[in-house]
């Protein structure tokens, strides 16, 4: 049992490492879930205070990776949610992880 249990978590990790949504999914929604926004901003409420700001995918993406990489007070575009819920920890993911997930937040069709 345990090692079916390894080979479906290596499996995941494999074949989902380069999908932005399976990140995303793994390791963001735990906070920024796309119901009631408990402990973070939903991932909607991000995506369109990002798309306001930065209307193309390729600014949208860099800033947000280089934002999440190393959560600042001073750049961020949600004060108010520090406010409500206190700065995001950093969490140590790669540069390229984060533009994955970044592109997986451009792109979802969240509502
Ligand atoms: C432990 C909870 C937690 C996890 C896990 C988490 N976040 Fe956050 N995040 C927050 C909180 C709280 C805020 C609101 C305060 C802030 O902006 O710092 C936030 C804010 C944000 C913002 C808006 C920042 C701004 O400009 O104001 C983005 C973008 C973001 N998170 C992306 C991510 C991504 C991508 C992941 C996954 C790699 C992630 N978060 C994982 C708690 C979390």
């Amino acid at each position: 049992m345990q090692k079916f249990m390894l080979l479906c978590l290596s499996a995941f990790y494999l074949y989902g490492a380069s999908s932005g949504e399976t990140l995303f999914n793994g390791n963001c929604v735990s906070c920024h879930t796309t119901g009631d926004a408990t402990a973070a901003p939903t991932s909607i409420e991000v995506q369109k205070n990002y798309k306001k700001v930065y209307a193309s995918k390729e600014k949208f993406v860099e800033f947000m990776a280089t934002w999440v990489g190393k959560p600042d007070a001073k750049t961020a575009l949600m004060p108010e949610a520090i406010a409500k819920y206190g700065l995001m920890p950093e969490l140590g993911y790669d540069a390229s992880a984060l533009k994955d997930i970044a592109s997986y937040l451009y792109d979802a069709p969240l509502k």
